[in-house]
């Protein structure tokens, strides 16, 4: 099938290029030049593993392209994704400025019939508001349907939960349209769910909500294991064991970060307020995430108790491992705070220290503090009166201990992702802190 993608962020250009994958001839638009010259020249923008490969590939194969030019993109499609960005306002709602900005530019080029398909994330009802965008721009012969068909992967293995979904979710309003989209996602082998607009659109926000507040009932719960001194890990092993339950997304730690969960929970907040519903249930969830964070400072504090001077290691700069993203990740949280507090910061990542430079300027801080890029995670550690990890990234859990100890000037760490056993961090001689276990 023909289709045309608008928005090569990482929904827009995973989507593109797994489409491709399976077969379908796809445009990939963007207004931002030097980001789709770099594509053009076989330079993906963001790291995701394997993502590289299928674009490469499909591009060799003159099924994947790319283009600055909407007009020509849209004309002759048989499908259009909107996929731009949807990000933050300043109140809280989600900013569909770039949606509308798109609708408005693709109505007066349809010709035909044309599946027009709302991937952004976006608030429940908007596809109301796009649909009216394009019948007041879009020629009288052209004729449109408009579908939610929100995205559901996940950074770091974007193309895993792209190719192979738990499920496709179509919001559709006409039988012609359910065909369209079903002949697409046709070798795609996942169930599909077949609803209305609204609540295809809602599925997207209730979903990720979800899993925000099964990660801060894991965070809460870590506090109550502290107090009584039990286990958090056992205990959401436990719960997790009750396949009502499930053991995803009940890991504790420093809380959860990214581009999506902070921005979706405020978003799905406000459009509730806005339509006559205090979510406050969502507040809270938010609340007990950002806490996570602060209460991790003050176990820092407790080994070290005068920060300003102190040489701290910091391992983990990406909100997640396996993607160089440090949008609203924790990790540069925790370094910003400590290096304002006056320590020595010596940080490590395995994809994202070019991102945190940016980000972290490597100068001296008011109060003494400096950030140092490291190598590796034993230069981060060398000299460090204490480490503290932040991102869950695979190599971490496979340092050398030994060697780590042994470079440190005090064998402190203090673990916010729950990479390590208490046990065996005792029997090498360490100081380990972690969260919801003693
Ligand atoms: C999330 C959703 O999982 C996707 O389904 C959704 O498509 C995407 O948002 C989106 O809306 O585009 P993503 O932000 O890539 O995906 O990352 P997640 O894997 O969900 O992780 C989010 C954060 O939660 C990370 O900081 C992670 O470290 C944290 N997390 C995750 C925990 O703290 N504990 C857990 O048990 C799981």
């Amino acid at each position: 099938m023909k289709i045309t993608l608008i928005g090569t962020g990482h929904v827009g250009l995973v989507t593109g290029a797994c489409l491709a994958e399976k077969g379908h001839r796809v445009i990939c638009v963007d207004n931002n030049r030097p980001k789709i010259a770099a594509l053009k020249a076989g330079r993906i923008p963001i790291y995701e593993p394997g993502l590289e490969e299928i674009v490469r590939n499909n591009c060799r194969k003159k099924r994947l392209f790319f283009s600055t030019n909407i007009k020509t993109a849209v004309q002759g499609a048989e499908v259009i994704f909107i996929a731009v960005g949807t990000p933050l306002g300043p109140d809280g709602a989600a900013d569909l400025t770039q949606v509308e900005n798109v609708a408005r530019t693709i109505a007066p080029n349809l010709k035909g019939y044309t599946v027009i398909v709302e991937k952004s994330t976006a608030p429940v009802a908007t596809g109301e508001k796009i649909k009216a965008v394009i019948k007041k721009y879009a020629p009288a012969d052209a004729s449109f349907d408009l579908v939610s068909n929100p995205e559901f992967l996940q950074e770091g293995v974007a193309i895993q939960t792209t190719m192979h979904p738990d499920r496709i979710v179509l919001g559709v309003e006409s039988k012609k349209a359910e065909e369209v989209m079903r002949k697409l996602y046709r070798d795609f082998n996942a169930p599909v769910i077949v609803t209305d607009l609204k609540s295809a659109e809602l599925i997207k926000h209730a979903s990720n909500a979800f899993l925000a507040l099964k990660i801060s009932y894991a965070n809460a719960l870590s506090i109550i294991c502290e107090l009584v001194q039990a286990d958090v890990t056992q205990v959401t092993k436990g719960m997790g064991m009750d396949q009502r339950i499930s053991p995803h997304f009940l890991n504790a730690g420093i809380g959860y970060g990214g581009y999506c969960f902070p921005k979706d929970l405020n978003a799905f907040f406000k459009i509730s307020e806005d339509i006559g519903y205090d979510f406050n249930l969502l507040k809270e969830v938010q609340k007990i995430n950002l806490g996570q964070r602060d209460r991790f400072i003050k176990k820092i504090e407790n080994e070290l108790w005068v920060i300003k001077g102190k040489r701290i290691g910091l391992l983990g700069l990406s909100f997640k491992p396996d993607t160089d993203d440090i949008r609203e990740s924790p990790g540069i949280d925790i370094a910003r705070r400590l290096s304002e507090r006056g320590a020595i910061l010596k940080v490590y990542d395995p994809k994202a220290m070019g991102p945190a430079r940016a980000v972290l300027p490597n100068l001296p801080r008011r109060g003494g503090g400096k950030i140092i890029f490291c190598r590796n995670p034993y230069e981060a550690a060398r000299q460090s009166d204490c480490l503290v990890i932040t991102t869950d990234w695979p190599e971490f859990k496979t340092l050398d201990l030994p060697r780590l100890k042994k470079n440190m000037a005090h064998p402190t760490i203090i673990d916010g992702r729950n990479i390590f056993s208490p046990t065996q961090m005792k029997k090498l001689g360490f100081v380990y802190r972690s969260i919801g276990r003693v």
